[in-house]
C-alpha cells in the first residue's frame, strides 16, 4: 500500500507516492528535492532532512520522542519550531498518512 505525500515549496506543491513502512526521506529522495540533501543518508546525524509539518497534520502524525536524537538534532537548527519541526529520515510512513503535507526548509545552508 502506498500513500500520497506532499512537499510544499512556497506556492508549489511537489507530490509523490510512497509505500507504507518507508520513510519521509524515501519520499523526498524520490522527488530529488534539493532542499533535503540528507548528507548522512538517514542516520539522524546531519539535520539536513528537516521539514515543517503542515498545521493540519501536526496532531495527526506520530509524535516525536522527547528524549530522541531527532529532537537533539532539530534543536541545533536555526529553523527549529518545537510545534512542527521533524526530520524526514525519522518519520515512518503509516497508512493513515494519505495526503500528508510538509513544508520545505532550505537545509543546504545548515
Ligand atoms: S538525513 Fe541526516 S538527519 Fe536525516
Amino acid at each position: 500500500m502506498s500513500v500520497k505525500i506532499n512537499f510544499v515549496r512556497g506556492d508549489e506543491v511537489l507530490t509523490t507516492t510512497m509505500t507504507v513502512g518507508r520513510t519521509m526521506l524515501d519520499a523526498a529522495k524520490k522527488l530529488n528535492i534539493p532542499e533535503i540533501p540528507a548528507i548522512c543518508n538517514g542516520s539522524c546525524n546531519c539535520g539536513t532532512c528537516h521539514v515543517h509539518i503542515d498545521s493540519e497534520w501536526i496532531d495527526k502524525i506520530e509524535p516525536m520522542d522527547p528524549g530522541s536524537m531527532e529532537l537533539f538534532m532539530l534543536e541545533r537548527s536555526e529553523n527549529f519550531d518545537v510545534s512542527r519541526s521533524r526530520l524526514c529520515c525519522q518519520m515512518d510512513i503509516y497508512d493513515v498518512y494519505e495526503g500528508l503535507t510538509v513544508h520545505l526548509i532550505d537545509n543546504r545552508k545548515d
